[in-house]
C-alpha cells in the first residue's frame, strides 16, 4: 500500500471505493479484478493533477466469518487477522494497489462510528423492534424473497437455493430492529431520475428502478442469534446486521464522527464500484441510510460484471486453482493488470481464458508495445550513440502521428477518466502503438541510416525523434495500467532528468508533441514485456 496520506489534504478529493471484502478466505481473480479497476481510476486521476482518495478494505463480522473461523478452529478475530496480514494486504502490495487507506470492520476507529450512526437513526425514529422471517442466505448475508429461489437438484433436492451461490437457504425467524427502508422508495426513485449517472452501467440502472418501483420493504438490521459483530447501543443482545456495518466503512474511514475536515473534503463519494451481485445494497440500502441521516449521496455506484469460470461467476469454490500469484508469476504483475481491463468491457461478465491472455499479451505486448520500445531504443543506440536526435524534418508523416496521440489522449482520458469504460480506453492507447509501428515500417528508418547524405540523416533523426516521443506519451498513459513497465520505459528513454518524475506527467499534457527534448540519453534496457516460457 503506498499510503501518500499527507499528500491528500486540502479540498475535495476524488473518492473512489472498492467494495470491502469478506475475509472468510484469501482474495480471488474475481477480488482482484474490481481493486484494479480502482486502482487504475485513481492513479489516473492523480496523474490529471487531482486529489484523490483510494480506499479499500475488509468486512470481518457476519456469520459467514464467525462459521468460518470455528471451522478452522480460531476466534473469528484471529481468522481475520491472520488471512488480512499474510493473504489480503500482500496480494494488493503485489498488485501494486496504492490504496491512501485499508479499512477493517473490526477497528475501533470504525465499530464506535457505526454506534453512533445507528443510534443517530434510532434517536430520529427511523429504527423501529419487529419480527421477521424468512429465507435467508449465509454467503450473501441477506434475506431472499421466496420469488427468486431456486429449486434444488441432485444433493440439494427439494430444498430451495440462493440465486447467485446455489446453495440452500436457511429459514429464520427472529425478533429484532427495523429501519424504515420502505418510506424511502419515492425519494430513490427522484433520486435516480434527477441523476441517470448516479447508478452505471444503465442496465444497473434500469433493474435497480424497477426493483424500487415494486415496492420496498423495512429492513432487518439486527441480529440476536449470534453474537460476532457490533452491538446495537441500546441493546446489547443483538448485533447489527453486518451489512450495515459495512456499508458504513465509506463514511467512518474517512472521518465521520471523528475528524469533520476530512470528512468534508472527502465524503460522498465520486465512485464506490461494487460487483453487481452487490448493487443493491449501495444503490438502495445505503443512499437510503444516508438520506435517513441528513448525509449526502455518493456521486456514482458503478457495479463491474462477473468474471466467470465455466459459465458460472467466479467464485473460491469454483476457481478450479487459478490464484492471482499463478497469473502474475508467468504474465507479470502489468500484465495482470492490463488483461482484465483490456479484455473485457467493464461493467460486462467476461470469461477468463489462459489462452486469450497468452495471445493478447504476445500480439499487443510483447510484439506492438515491447518490440516498438526496444526497437527504438537501439536504432538510437545504433545511430545516434544514444543521444536522442533532433526532429528537423518533421513533415506530414510526422504530423498525422502527432495528430494521432493528440486523439488517443482525449479519447483514453474520456473513456478512462470519465466514462470508466477501461477496455476502450486501452483500446485507443494501444491503436495509437499500431499507428506508430506503422509509421516506422513505412518510413524503414534502417533504410534511411544507409544514406549518409546529409538529408538523409535528418529524416533518419526525424523518424527516430517521432517514434521516441511517442513512446514518451505511451510510457504517461500506460502508467496507471501498468506502472512497472512504463517506469522501465521512463528509464530508457532518459526521460527523467529532463521530465521529472513519471508520476507527476500530466494526462492533459501527455498529447503534447514534443515534450521529450533532443539529447536525452536512450538506453537500451531489458525488453518490457519478455516472451513467454511456454510452460502451459
Ligand atoms: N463484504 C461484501 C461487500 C461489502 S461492501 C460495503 C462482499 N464481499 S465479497 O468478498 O463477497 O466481495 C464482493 C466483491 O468482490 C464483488 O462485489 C465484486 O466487486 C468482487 N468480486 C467477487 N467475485 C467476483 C467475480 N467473480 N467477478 C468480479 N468481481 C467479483 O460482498
Amino acid at each position: 500500500m503506498a499510503a501518500t496520506g499527507s499528500e491528500q489534504t486540502g479540498h475535495g478529493a476524488y473518492y473512489v471505493s472498492t467494495p470491502i471484502y469478506y475475509v472468510n478466505d484469501a482474495p480471488h481473480l474475481g477480488h482482484a479484478y474490481t481493486t484494479v479497476a480502482g486502482d487504475v481510476l485513481t492513479r489516473w486521476h492523480r496523474q490529471r493533477g487531482e486529489k484523490v482518495w483510494y480506499l479499500t478494505g475488509t468486512d470481518e463480522h457476519g456469520q459467514k466469518i464467525m462459521r468460518t473461523a470455528e471451522a478452522n478452529g480460531v476466534s473469528p478475530r484471529e481468522w481475520c487477522d491472520k488471512l488480512v496480514e499474510e493473504s489480503w494486504k500482500p496480494l494488493w502490495e503485489h498488485l501494486r494497489i496504492a490504496n491512501d487507506d485499508f479499512i477493517r470492520t473490526t477497528e475501533k476507529r470504525h465499530t464506535d462510528r457505526v454506534q453512533e450512526f445507528v443510534q443517530d437513526l434510532y434517536d430520529r425514529g427511523e429504527i423501529y423492534q419487529g419480527g421477521y422471517e424468512g429465507p435467508y442466505c449465509v454467503p450473501c448475508e441477506e434475506y431472499k424473497t421466496y420469488g427468486e429461489l431456486l429449486d434444488g437438484e441432485g444433493e440439494y433436492a427439494g430444498q430451495k437455493l440462493c440465486p447467485i451461490h446455489k446453495k440452500p437457504v436457511e429459514m429464520l425467524q427472529e425478533e429484532n430492529y427495523f429501519f424504515k427502508l420502505s418510506a424511502y422508495g419515492e425519494k430513490l426513485l427522484e433520486h435516480y431520475e434527477a441523476h441517470p449517472e448516479f447508478i452505471q452501467p444503465e442496465s444497473a440502472r434500469n433493474e435497480v428502478m424497477q426493483f424500487v418501483r415494486q415496492g420496498l420493504e423495512d429492513l432487518s438490521i439486527s441480529r440476536s442469534t449470534f453474537d460476532w459483530g457490533v452491538k446495537i447501543p441500546w441493546d446489547d443482545k443483538h448485533v447489527i446486521y453486518v451489512w450495515i456495518d459495512a456499508l458504513l466503512n465509506y463514511a467512518t474511514a474517512v472521518g465521520y464522527g471523528s475528524d469533520q475536515r476530512k470528512f468534508d473534503e472527502t465524503f460522498p463519494a465520486d465512485v464506490h464500484l461494487v460487483g453487481k451481485d452487490i448493487l443493491r445494497f449501495h444503490a438502495v440500502i445505503w443512499p437510503a441510510m444516508l438520506m435517513a441521516n441528513g448525509l449526502p449521496l455518493p456521486k456514482r455506484v458503478v457495479a463491474n460484471g462477473w468474471l466467470m469460470v465455466g459459465g458460472e461467476k467466479m467464485s473460491k469454490s469454483n476457481l478450479t486453482g487459478i490464484s492471482p500469484h499463478e497469473l502474475t508469476d508467468h504474465f507479470g504483475v502489468d500484465a495482470y493488470r492490463w488483461y482484465f481491463l483490456r479484455a473485457i468491457a467493464f461493467g460486462q461478465d467476461g470469461s477468463f481464458s489462459w489462452e486469450d491472455f497468452s495471445a493478447r499479451y504476445t500480439s499487443e505486448l510483447a510484439n506492438d508495445y515491447g518490440n516498438l520500445a526496444s526497437r527504438v531504443a537501439a536504432m538510437v543506440g545504433k545511430y545516434f550513440d544514444g543521444a536522442l536526435p533532433e526532429a528537423t524534418a518533421h513533415g506530414e508523416a510526422e504530423q498525422t502521428v502527432a495528430d494521432g496521440l493528440a486523439k488517443a489522449v482525449r479519447e483514453a482520458d474520456e473513456r478512462i477518466g470519465e466514462q470508466l469504460d477501461f477496455a476502450g480506453g486501452i483500446a485507443a492507447i494501444f491503436d495509437f502503438i499500431k499507428q506508430v509501428n506503422g509509421y516506422l515500417t513505412e518510413q524503414a528508418p534502417w533504410k534511411v541510416a544507409k544514406d549518409t547524405s546529409a538529408e538523409a540523416q535528418e529524416r533518419l533523426a526525424t523518424i527516430l525523434y517521432t517514434a521516441a516521443d511517442s513512446l514518451r506519451a505511451c510510457a504517461v498513459l500506460l502508467n496507471a495500467v501498468m506502472p512497472d513497465s512504463s517506469a522501465k520505459l521512463w528509464e530508457t528513454l532518459g526521460a527523467e532528468p529532463a521530465l521529472g518524475p513519471l508520476a507527476e506527467q500530466r494526462i492533459a499534457e501527455a498529447g503534447t508533441w514534443g515534450k521529450l527534448p533532443a539529447g536525452t540519453t536512450v538506453t537500451k534496457g531489458a525488453a518490457l514485456f519478455p516472451r513467454l516460457e511456454e510452460t502451459k
